[in-house]
């Protein structure tokens, strides 16, 4: 077995570093001796570095805006002497972002945010490029908390999270980190929500961008990017035919809405949940049946859960389900529907297809669960398109030049990333995608603060 490095230094390590991966690459049939050398990295098989770096090209193709940034970072070097610790999903668009930090002058340290969204050629093609990665698909629980301790062994300068399992691991492990970041970044709903609580109890020891709560990234990544990647995955997951089914969406909110959508697209009839009246209304003037899961449960063919709550379909709901019925996740934790609850009503269980678990139920009926009720658009396809990633990525990388540059003098408070921001990196978006937009005429300027002019 390689060894890993504990006594981490940045400097000594990224010597030796290039030297070390390029000949365990090229060279897999490794010696005794150099299978003692330290090495900074753990994944599944460096021989997928190939495969990975075409992912990566391709999705650099589709990422013009990140791509953009990442010229204008090379030359200033807004990211110099900064050591970025990121628990991401290990995605050919995360690579794009993580190339990007580098370019910029960071030194990067990274580990997946779900035991099985990483993809296995990405993060040997980041393995063999120098870049310290600990992730490989279908880790266990008790693994996946080994590889957020390695990415803290170099001590950060700042965090990045989705779903804020690294930064939560730095406040409750180790305080003493903390002292020396400047600030961390969170990617989505479910850590946001996670990090203003601990602010609002006083426990937040550094300065927070909630990303996700920027309107470039919450109203097209969750909207956009989680409706066509969770429809993705049900498709490679089943290959059923989406047209004539009842989808039955669990939560009406950004991600809810947009699986309702390309569900609708495709032909479903949408049912959806909810527990907000402002959404459930939303849901209803879009033109789908808005029941309480209780109802909907007998009538789904389909179940994604979309909520970042737990227990969203619960015992009472399999014992009514259609025999047949197909049930996943897309919200952030697996907790939305409680497989511990079906296994009490299982007599068998057996994989029936990648990422479909068939679960015979004592009574005969069969209930298929996709990808163990984790995120099924990462675990059972690829993620968001890159396109979308474009924007949240971009979004992030700024983030983590603001926090570089001014984190030192912000409070230890969650903050939103500048409205502004978002109008700018529209406007590069639409401009990569041939776009032109109408701007305001001087005398247009002028009526909108002129409170005088009526009728
Ligand atoms: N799959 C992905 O790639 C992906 C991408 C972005 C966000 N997420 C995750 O998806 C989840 C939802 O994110 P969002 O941005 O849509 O949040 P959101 O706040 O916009 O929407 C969540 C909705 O769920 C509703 N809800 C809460 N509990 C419910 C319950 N028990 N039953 C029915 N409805 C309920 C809320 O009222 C809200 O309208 C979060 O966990 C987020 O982190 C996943």
């Amino acid at each position: 077995m390689a060894t890993v490095i504990h006594d981490f230094h940045p400097q000594a390590f990224r010597r030796s570093l290039d030297l070390v991966v390029r000949e365990r690459y090229e060279a897999p049939n490794l010696s005794e001796k150099e299978k003692e050398m330290p090495v900074n990295y753990k994944v599944a098989d460096l021989k997928l570095a190939d495969a990975g770096r075409l992912r990566i090209d391709w999705a650099e193709s589709r990422m013009p805006v990140l791509m953009a940034l990442r010229e204008k970072g090379k030359k200033e070097q807004p990211l110099k002497g900064m050591r970025v610790a990121g628990c991401l999903h290990v995605t050919k668009e995360t690579a794009v972002l993580i190339k990007t930090l580098v370019a910029a002058g960071a030194e990067v340290s990274w580990s997946g945010c779900n035991p099985l969204s990483t993809n296995d050629e990405v993060s040997a093609a980041l393995a063999a490029e120098g870049t310290s990665i600990y992730a490989w698909h279908g880790l266990s629980v008790e693994e996946f908390y080994w590889c957020i301790e390695r990415t803290l062994d170099f001590k950060p300068t700042l965090t990045l999270d989705d779903g804020a399992d690294l930064i939560f691991n730095v406040h409750s492990k180790h305080p003493e980190l903390a002292k020396t970041v400047i600030g961390g970044t969170e990617e989505t709903t479910t850590g946001v929500h996670r990090l203003r609580a601990m602010a609002a109890d006083g426990k937040l020891l550094y300065p927070v961008f909630a990303v996700n709560d920027s309107e470039t990234k919450w109203d097209f990544d969750n909207v956009y990017g989680t409706g066509q990647s969770s429809l993705d995955g049900v498709l490679r997951a089943t290959s059923i035919l989406i047209a004539g089914k009842t989808v039955v969406v669990g939560g009406f909110g950004h991600c809810g809405r947009g699986v309702a959508e390309r569900a609708r697209g495709l032909g479903a009839s949408v049912v959806a949940t909810e527990i907000k009246p402002t959404q459930a209304l939303k849901a209803l003037l879009e033109g789908h049946r808005v029941l309480p899961m209780d109802q909907a449960a007998a009538l789904g063919d389909v179940f994604v859960t979309a909520t970042g709550m737990k227990d969203v379909l619960v015992g009472r709901h399999f014992d009514v389900m259609k025999d047949g019925a197909i049930i996943c996740n897309t919200g952030h934790y697996d907790c939305e529907i409680n497989l511990k609850d079906l296994e009490a009503r299982t007599k068998s269980k057996r994989t029936i297809r990648p990422n479909n678990e068939e679960y015979t139920l004592k009574d005969g009926r069969r209930i298929y669960v996709l990808a163990q009720g984790r995120l099924v658009n990462l675990a059972a396809a690829e993620g968001h398109p890159s396109e979308v990633m474009d924007m949240s990525f971009s979004n992030q990388y700024l983030a983590l030049c603001r926090l570089a540059r001014d984190g030192k003098n912000l409070e230890n408070k969650v903050y939103e990333l500048p409205k502004e921001l978002d109008q700018e990196l529209a406007l590069l978006k639409l401009g990569t995608m041939g776009v032109n937009i109408d701007k305001l005429t001087a005398e247009q300027i002028a009526y909108a603060s002129d409170y005088s002019a009526g009728t």
